[in-house]
């Protein structure tokens, strides 16, 4: 039996995997047992920032290793405290907490935000339909999507969805009792997705009136993504507390939920904990990637590459106005939605050498590694449009 059958065989079954038996990982380019390269515009799902095998990060992890793998929350740990520090001085924010993934960070929100809710009497969380914030019961209550939540109810009560970018339809829902409004800028599993401003500035006016808990969720976005360290900073507007992880950890699980100022001790000791969250090593690599990416001249970069991505994308629609449908995102998070057969165009890329997955039914949703160059945009046009060829003449 290949790797391929025995992934079948013996993983729960829950991933559709593309047919690709990974040897290793080269800068923004994945390679088979075969020595067959792959551009990789998926990296990981928005994980892998710095590419692979970035000397950076390596070297930080070697260091790391040569000290300790593991320790426990009971100690002091200074790559975890340094990357802390590193977080608060990037955001002004107060605190970190450190997570092993994504969905466990948008737990510790719910949870800062249930004990906040119990002192001041509020209780209905309020999500946006076609988000995504994890898969996790907490976190998936919030996940305002069907096919997700559908197997598993009853979920966490009192979690209320609204439209996106439906200002009307968000003033209607808030009231004394809302307790906290969850959102992504860019809705990225939802299909690359941003919100409009005029809808967040509304939120953040209602916030105001009616003090509840904004709360972003920067899983996808955060990290330089779009060209911001964190989207929300794109605008100047200030959730109370938010959720970062994937690239993160430049590669090793790592997240953190981090609180501003009203939610800053809301925990007591003993209240909220992990073993492995902010461990040393997934910190280290973390440490590396942030002072990396945080630095203006790299997110000038990621904004510079993701201008010019969009702008040919925005060539190639051209060229299929029956077939595409829209080009959207920011920085290196750019969807492309299409009329239909995004499945069918997925697996053509990557035959063509050429990764991505779908996002929101129909969108080709691009995540490359932050440090691609345009000639690397040129050889995912080029092979975009083999793939547009080959399934439409
Ligand atoms: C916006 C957003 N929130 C939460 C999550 C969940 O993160 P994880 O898979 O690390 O639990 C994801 C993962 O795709 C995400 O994109």
């Amino acid at each position: 039996m290949n790797v391929l059958q025995n992934a079948n065989r013996y993983l729960v079954n829950v991933y559709k995997r593309f047919p690709l038996d990974v040897e290793r990982g080269e800068g923004v380019y994945l390679v088979d047992k075969n020595g067959h390269k792959y551009l990789d515009f998926l990296a990981g799902i928005a994980v892998n920032a710095l590419g692979y095998q970035h000397p950076r990060i390596q070297k930080a992890i070697l260091a790391q290793l040569n000290r300790n793998l593991h320790l426990s929350n009971y100690f002091i740990q200074d790559v975890q405290v340094e990357l802390a520090r590193r977080l608060v001085e990037l955001t002004g924010y107060r605190r970190v907490f450190f997570t092993n993934s994504g969905t466990e960070a948008i737990e510790g929100l719910l949870k800062a935000a249930k004990k906040w809710g119990t002192h001041h009497q509020k209780s209905e969380i309020i999500a946006l339909q076609g988000c995504f914030h994890g898969r996790t019961l907490g976190a998936l209550s919030i996940t305002m999507q069907e096919k997700y939540q559908k197997s598993f109810r009853p979920l966490l009560p009192g979690c209320r969805m609204i439209p996106a970018n439906d200002t009307a339809a968000l003033k209607q829902a808030v009231n004394e009792n809302t307790l906290a409004v969850f959102y992504e800028g860019i809705m990225g599993e939802g299909g690359v997705r941003p919100l409009d401003v005029g809808f967040l500035k509304e939120l953040y006016q209602l916030r105001e009136r009616f003090d509840f808990l904004v709360f972003a969720d920067e899983i996808q976005t955060g990290v330089g993504r779009t060209g911001y360290f964190y989207y929300f900073q794109k605008d100047g507007f200030r959730p109370d507390g938010f959720a970062t992880a994937k690239g993160l950890g430049g590669g090793l699980p790592l997240g953190a939920f981090v609180l501003d100022e009203k939610l800053a001790e809301i925990f007591a000791p003993g209240e909220h904990g992990t073993t492995y969250g902010g461990n040393p090593l997934a910190c280290a690599s973390g440490l590396a990637t942030v002072n990396e990416v945080a630095q203006q001249s790299f997110l000038n970069h990621v904004a510079q590459v993701g201008r010019y991505f969009k702008e040919q994308l925005g060539v190639f629609a051209g060229k299929y106005p029956e077939h595409i449908v829209a080009v959207r995102g920011e920085g290196l998070m750019v969807g492309l939605e299409v009329k239909e057969r995004a499945r069918d165009l997925m697996d053509a890329a990557f035959e063509n050498g050429l990764l991505f997955n779908i996002a929101g039914g129909n969108t080709l949703r691009f995540v490359p590694p932050l440090i691609i160059e345009k000639t690397h945009v040129d050889e995912a046009i080029e092979k975009l449009q083999l793939t547009f060829q080959k399934a439409f003449g």
